[in-house]
Order: structure tokens, then C-alpha cells, then sequence
């Protein structure tokens, strides 16, 4: 039987305090449910309202890339420091302490190696294992121009359409196969078709005029890092694709190909989440990896 209230203290009903109805942090995803919403807020600081994700998931299609040969002795260290890990559902479940608190994004599509074409992707993990695995987020390539382009764009609406039921945000990738050029028209493009079918939030290289394409894209937009560059010219990259509208990059090479990669992934942070300079943010990286 329920027990009788038996406090002396009056009940408070705050009749002239309206309940308050707040909007959702994220550029476009103020109409999703509380779980989509509750996923992405996992994975960007409802803070600063970005996300560091660091990516390794590279061996899907390339094997055992430069400084992800032991993800157990390389990547392990760095995961502290990331607010969201993008790998792949083996290497989750084989290296990733289940202990951790960050956010998972998952690669979902792969088929192909480096040694065929690279686009003929297919859906390779259901979202029923991704919730086995409290995925925060599934991540899908779209090849927008090559080979199997509408193959692609139908991998990731059907996904799409299953993680609806269930919350489960679709980040959207754009790949962009050797033969197109990386710019602002192009990027804009693939950026734009994947967040009109659909994509929660949208991954793609930082090109010049990058404002272009966070400006038409209705939902968050983060960048890849691409290929290893100098870590001032790393940083720089960051700090201009934040200052053009980005919500954070996704970055792998950058960080875990560095010199000092805890230095690196921090240095990062500071540009991410601290807006600072990609100049400061070089000297907090060297002095971190001096000391
Ligand atoms: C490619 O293998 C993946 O989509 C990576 O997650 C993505 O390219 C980000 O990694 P990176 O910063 O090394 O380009």
C-alpha cells in the first residue's frame, strides 16, 4: 500500500513559473526525440557545443595504417582525451576498455579494400548491434560522384531509416574519390545531399571558402583531418574550419600520426572547445611535448 505524504513542508507548485521549454543546442536538431537528442549531446559538449572525435578507424578499408598498427598501445592513451571515438565494431570490442565514459561513433559502411574501387560500400554493421555496443552514433560514406554513387547515397537512407526507430543519429561522410576536386562548389554539394536525406550531422574535408558550406548545410557540420600535415598547419585547419561554422572536427591522422600525440589531441582541444589561436594552441602543443 502507498504511504501517506506525511511531510510538514507545504507543497510548491510554482504556479507564475512557466515549465520551460529550451532548444536543443545544435544547429537543426531541435525536432528530434529525446533519445537522438541525448545521443548527440554525448558526442558534442552541450558547452561549447563541439566535439573532438578522434578517428581510427582507417583499417577498415586500409589495413594496418601508420600509427594504428597496436590501436591497444597507441590509441588507448589518447581516448582520455577525445569526447567521441569513431572506429570500427571490431576494434571496439577487441582493443576499447567498456569502461570508458566517451561517446561511440561507428563506422557502418565498408566492402571494398584500397586494392578495388573504393565507393562499391555496402551497410556492414546492423543498428542493432550498434545498440548492443551503446553506440552514440552510426557513420555512413557517401561517394557523391563516383562509381557507385546512388549505391552509396541508398546505403546511407536505408540506415537512415532503421536508426530512426531507434534514436540512433547518422553521421553522413563524404568521400571524395581522387578523380573530383576538393572545393567549396564540390564539398558544398555532397555536404548538402547528404543532410537532405537525412544525415544528423555531416563529416567532410575543410576546403577554402568552407563558411559556403557550413552556411547551406542545415545540420552540424565537422571535419575530417585528412592526410598528416605539420601541427601548426593542423591547427590552423581546425581554427579556420571552427571560425567558418564547423561543430568540431572528426581528426585521426593528424593527431595519432604527430610527433606527441596527447600533446596534439590537447592542443586541439584548446582550438576546439577554448577558441584559442592555432598559433597558442602550437605553443601550448610544443611546450606540452618539451616538458
Ligand atoms: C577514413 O578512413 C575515415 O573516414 C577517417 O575517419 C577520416 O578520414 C578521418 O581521419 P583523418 O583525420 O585521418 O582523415
Amino acid at each position: 500500500m502507498a504511504e501517506h505524504d506525511i511531510s510538514d513542508k507545504e507543497k510548491q507548485y510554482f504556479f507564475n513559473t512557466p515549465q520551460q521549454s529550451l532548444p536543443f543546442f545544435l544547429k537543426g536538431s531541435n525536432s528530434y526525440d529525446w533519445g537522438m537528442k541525448n545521443r548527440l549531446a554525448r558526442i558534442f559538449n552541450p558547452d561549447s557545443g563541439k566535439t573532438v572525435m578522434l578517428a581510427f578507424d582507417h583499417g577498415y578499408f586500409q589495413g594496418p595504417t601508420t600509427g594504428l598498427e597496436r590501436v591497444d598501445v597507441t590509441i588507448n592513451p589518447l581516448v582520455p582525451y577525445a569526447d567521441a571515438l569513431m572506429c570500427t565494431r571490431g576494434i571496439l570490442r577487441s582493443v576499447i576498455d567498456p569502461s570508458v565514459q566517451n561517446s561511440v561513433v561507428m563506422r557502418a559502411s565498408g566492402g571494398p579494400s584500397i586494392l578495388k574501387d573504393l565507393s562499391n560500400e555496402q551497410i556492414a554493421v546492423n543498428v542493432e548491434d550498434a545498440l548492443r555496443m551503446n553506440v552514440s552514433a552510426m557513420a555512413v560514406q557517401v561517394f557523391v560522384g563516383g562509381a557507385c554513387e546512388t549505391q552509396t547515397i541508398n546505403n546511407m537512407t536505408r540506415l537512415i531509416d532503421k536508426c530512426n526507430r531507434y534514436g540512433m543519429p547518422v553521421l553522413g561522410v563524404t568521400a571524395v574519390g581522387t578523380e573530383l576536386t576538393r572545393d567549396a562548389r564540390y564539398i558544398g554539394l555532397a555536404v548538402r545531399i547528404l543532410a537532405e536525406l537525412g544525415a544528423a550531422v555531416i563529416k567532410t574535408y575543410f576546403v577554402p571558402e568552407f563558411e559556403t558550406v557550413v552556411a547551406s548545410c542545415p545540420v552540424p557540420v565537422v571535419i575530417a583531418g585528412g592526410k598528416k600535415l605539420p601541427e601548426l598547419d593542423a591547427l590552423r585547419m581546425a581554427r579556420n574550419a571552427i571560425d567558418a561554422g564547423a561543430a568540431g572536427v572528426d581528426m585521426g591522422r593528424n593527431i595519432f600520426q604527430s610527433d606527441a600525440p596527447i600533446s596534439m589531441i590537447k592542443a586541439v582541444r584548446k582550438v576546439v572547445h577554448e577558441n584559442m589561436s592555432a598559433e597558442h594552441a602550437f605553443e601550448f602543443y610544443q611546450e606540452l611535448k618539451n616538458s
